[in-house]
């Protein structure tokens, strides 16, 4: 894919900005108020994604509420990844018949992973009438010509096409006021493992340009966010496709170089392209976290094989040994499915036995979910629910007491954390994070907001440390 054709041009994105002058003008001489509810399930790339579409939104005149029943517009951006995200939106979308009913004249749309399989658009085409417009991620620079065709012709509109993907520049962002902030550094994934439903979705990988990522954490930087994570698939690939000899860990050697207080963090890493390289950047960089997202989904060698992971439990082990030794503060987090298919329980086994010798500070773990259409979805999977759900529960039960061990170590210590929100807990009533994002419940009033302080850490639990801010 030559470089030149993934790059929306300016011309086209002009054209996207005149569509959302043409709704704003729409709204004004009827001297409407448009709301809008953007509602965005799955992965931090759609959470970036759902913050482009209020972006676009905002131009157009909309306000926003989280409530769809008020909602002149309600837009699902949903996720693909597992059956249970889909049941969910399909749920959701059985609910918003009601509040159609009410209002005749809301807007429905569904957009995101989900709407990119043909399975899903037809389903949607037939039998969810109340749907105006259902669009993939390839179009959503296209949003604002998709909307004012709705409202121009009050006809359905899809737009599904499979593509392999481009890079839109500029688009505006509604970024949630705080502390945070995400940074899509690339697109797509071409690395089709067997379970996944993502490169079908998302198309092929593409990197932005360097000087658009760095201009954009500048920015980010300057308007005060203080705690950036830059978002792929798989990060550790950025540049393969420009063809300059720049990787991500070049990127993230310029990044470090912004002055500021603020820290970077990344995700997703995939183990076959994290390089001695990668992790050496980390250790002698100035703003990047120690805090290492390494999804390493099996500690089976056959299973990885059949996963089409490309790496062993061997290999796995080695560049996490690797990535300790020059960072001893490394917070590493990962991702594990249990019950792929053919998965017998020795194996599975070999990924509890994984969890235990690695000493993760926090897993995210799934039971596999079969996509249709992929290859993995045509495996003989002979394991039952029951036996995979008794597998899961082993896993939960050792990762868990290492979690509830590696947080009472830190009593007693002194942390550096960021305070980077409100929680429900009077006793502890702000959260926030440390270098390595483990969450930190702590005293003191919203005035601490968005500030770097010490915290001694005086409780803990599976899930989080609890302190109080040193003078
Ligand atoms: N690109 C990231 C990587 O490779 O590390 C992961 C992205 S995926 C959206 C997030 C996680 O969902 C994966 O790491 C995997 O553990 C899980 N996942 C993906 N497909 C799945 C499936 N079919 N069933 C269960 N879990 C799945
Ligand atoms: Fe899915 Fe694998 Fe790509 Fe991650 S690297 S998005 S798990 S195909
Ligand atoms: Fe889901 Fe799409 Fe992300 S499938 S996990 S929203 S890339």
């Amino acid at each position: 894919m030559e470089r030149k054709n993934v790059l929306v041009s300016e011309a086209d994105l002009a054209v996207q900005r005149d569509f959302q002058k043409k709704i704003k003008d729409m709204f004004t001489a009827r001297e409407a108020h448009p709301v809008a509810c953007v509602d965005t399930f799955g992965c931090q790339q759609n959470v970036a994604d759902g913050q482009k579409l209020m972006g676009m939104l905002e131009e157009m005149g909309f306000t926003f509420t989280d409530k769809a029943a008020e909602a002149d517009l309600v837009i699902l951006n949903t996720c693909a990844v597992r059956e249970h995200a889909e049941d969910r939106v399909f749920g959701n979308l059985g609910a918003l018949t009601h509040s159609k009913k009410e209002n005749p004249e809301q807007v429905i749309c569904l957009c995101g992973c989900m709407a990119q399989e043909p399975r899903v658009s037809e389903r949607i085409k037939k039998s969810y009438l109340h749907v105006n417009l259902v669009f993939g991620p390839h179009a959503l620079w296209k949003f604002p010509e998709l909307l004012w065709r709705v409202y121009e012709r009050r006809k359905r509109v899809f737009s599904v096409d499979d593509e392999h993907g481009t890079i839109a520049e500029g688009i505006p962002v509604v970024r949630e006021r705080g502390v945070k902030a995400w940074v899509s550094i690339m697109y797509g994934c071409n690395n089709f493992c067997s379970y996944c439903i993502v490169p079908y979705v998302r198309g092929r990988e593409r990197s932005r340009d360097p000087e658009c990522v760095l201009a954009e954490v500048r920015e980010l930087v300057a308007a005060g966010y203080k705690d950036i994570t830059l978002l792929g698939q798989n990060v550790n690939s950025y540049g393969n496709d420009l063809d300059i000899g720049y990787d991500f860990s070049d990127l993230l050697a310029d990044i470090d170089r912004i002055e500021g207080e603020y820290l970077i963090r990344f995700m997703s890493s995939h183990p076959k392209d994290a390089t001695k390289k990668l992790f050496d950047t980390m250790a002698a960089s100035r703003h990047v976290a120690h805090q290492l997202h390494l999804p390493f989904q099996s500690g089976n060698d056959r299973v990885l094989q059949e996963m089409n992971r490309r790496y062993t439990r061997e290999k796995y082990l080695s560049l996490v040994n690797y990535a300790k030794s020059v960072m001893p503060d490394l917070v590493l987090t990962s991702d594990v499915i249990i019950g792929f298919p053919g998965e017998t329980e020795e194996e599975a086994m070999d990924t509890v036995s994984l969890v235990d010798e690695v000493g993760f500070d926090a897993l995210f773990t799934f039971i596999y979910s079969p996509r249709p259409g992929t290859k993995a979805a045509a495996m003989p999977d002979p394991a039952t629910r029951a036996e995979k759900q008794k597998w899961f529960d082993k896993l939960l039960e050792v990762q868990n007491a290492k979690s509830a061990a590696l947080h009472a170590a830190y009593i007693g210590k002194t942390v550096r954390v960021l305070v980077d929100g409100k929680s429900d807990d009077p006793d502890y009533p702000l959260t926030s994070r440390t270098q390595g994002n483990r969450l930190v419940r702590i005293r003191g009033g919203e005035e601490l907001m968005g500030r770097f302080l010490n915290v001694k850490i005086t409780d803990s639990n599976t899930w989080a440390l609890y302190g109080e801010a040193e003078e």
